[in-house]
């Protein structure tokens, strides 16, 4: 069984409810950015790679229909304008609106308007490729890097909140390296945490693991601490939503209390992104934006009250790890660098492990 958060094909456009997981398998049509703008605000489809795909790929759809008449750059422009708006801790889909935006304005000087459209859809039909290529890269260096700690032994991992083919185009970034590591025959267990208050690992990443007979045991949040300490945990490997210049990274919450728990237990710490995820414009994590959610997913789990009536809530979607706690390194599609490597590796002055 293959899982698929996204399913294209030349004008047609479908996500995967991921609200409705795992007990039902629902795809919803997307046949305009607002359509695609809701999907990612409600959260039915979510993960960063995943977001920026579906919004640049529901304006392809656009595209094909003639979207933008005689003046496509404009439509494109509001467009990519919108579709960043949705979530704003993730990157990726400001950075995908910064490059698509940077080409498609210059093939405007060469091309007809007909022209443009077909160059910009054809730029953004590769992002699935692109993106699945990279998380296989990903998933290699990450398993090798793990492995090269301990030569001989089959690995156990932990981690958060869900990284998997439902987040990106295919494959995964930290569950890309689970995966890697089962491919090789490596990986003991993998452990995730049920991820509150949406429960991505409970419902998504558990899912995955069911569906692909990956060895795998949940836990919830608070299980963590404890998890290290019992387990004989080998490497915490979570993804992110945006790395900035100094390697701080902001993830799923929660990330942050397990980087911390893994210093103090001496566990190497991973993060594992795509440089699509990186955004060397931002110097450190305290730049970065942290979307705060409903207090509904708080104080409800599927339309039922779980929380006194009344109470206040606090609900940032996501937190900063620094860039010390990051022992392992993090793992992108060119290699794993040290945060202070990050920079170098990103612009090319710096090569793989
Ligand atoms: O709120 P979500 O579900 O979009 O948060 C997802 C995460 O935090 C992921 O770890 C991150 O986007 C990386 S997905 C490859």
């Amino acid at each position: 069984m293959t899982l698929e958060a996204i399913r294209y094909k030349a004008g047609s456009l479908q996500v995967l409810n991921q609200l409705l997981l795992p007990h039902q398998t629902v795809y919803v049509e997307v046949r305009s950015v607002q359509d695609a703008y809701e999907a990612i605000k409600s959260m039915k489809v979510r993960g960063a790679p995943a977001i920026a795909i579906v919004g640049c790929l529901s304006l392809a759809v656009e595209l094909r229909a003639g979207a933008g008449g005689d003046d496509p750059v404009t439509f494109i422009r509001e467009s990519l304008c919108h579709l960043t708006s949705a979530r704003p801790t993730a990157v990726n889909m400001g950075r995908a609106a910064r490059e698509l935006m940077e080409f498609a304005e210059n093939e405007s000087m060469e091309k007809n308007s007909e022209q443009l459209r077909e160059s910009v859809i054809a730029w953004i039909e590769d992002m699935l490729e692109r993106d699945v290529n990279d998380n296989r890269k990903i998933g290699n260096y990450g398993a090798q890097h793990i492995l090269s700690g301990v030569p001989r032994d089959s690995v156990t991992i932990l981690t958060h909140c869900n990284t998997g083919s439902l987040a990106t185009a295919g494959y995964g970034t930290a569950l890309g390296v689970v995966r890697s590591l089962h491919a090789l025959g490596r990986l003991k267990r993998m452990y995730c945490t049920e991820t509150r208050p949406y429960n991505q690992g409970s419902r998504l990443t558990a899912y995955e693991a069911v569906a692909e007979g990956i060895p795998a045991t949940l836990i919830t949040d608070s299980m963590a601490a404890l998890t290290m300490r019992e387990m004989n945990i080998t490497a915490v490997v979570v993804g992110a939503d945006r790395v900035v210049a100094n390697g701080d990274t902001a993830n799923k919450v929660g990330t942050y209390q397990l980087a911390i728990a893994a210093k103090h237990h001496g566990i190497p710490f991973y993060v594992a992104a795509p440089s699509t995820s990186c955004d060397l414009s931002l110097e450190s994590g305290r730049d970065i934006i942290i979307e705060v959610r409903p207090p509904e997913e708080l104080t409800n789990i599927n339309g039922v009250p779980i929380a006194a009536p009344g109470i206040e809530v606090w609900n940032p979607a996501f937190d900063v790890t620094p860039h010390q706690l990051i022992t392992g390194g993090i793992i992108t599609e060119l290699g794993v660098f040290l945060p202070s490597e990050l920079q170098a590796a990103l612009t090319g002055r710096l090569t793989a492990l």
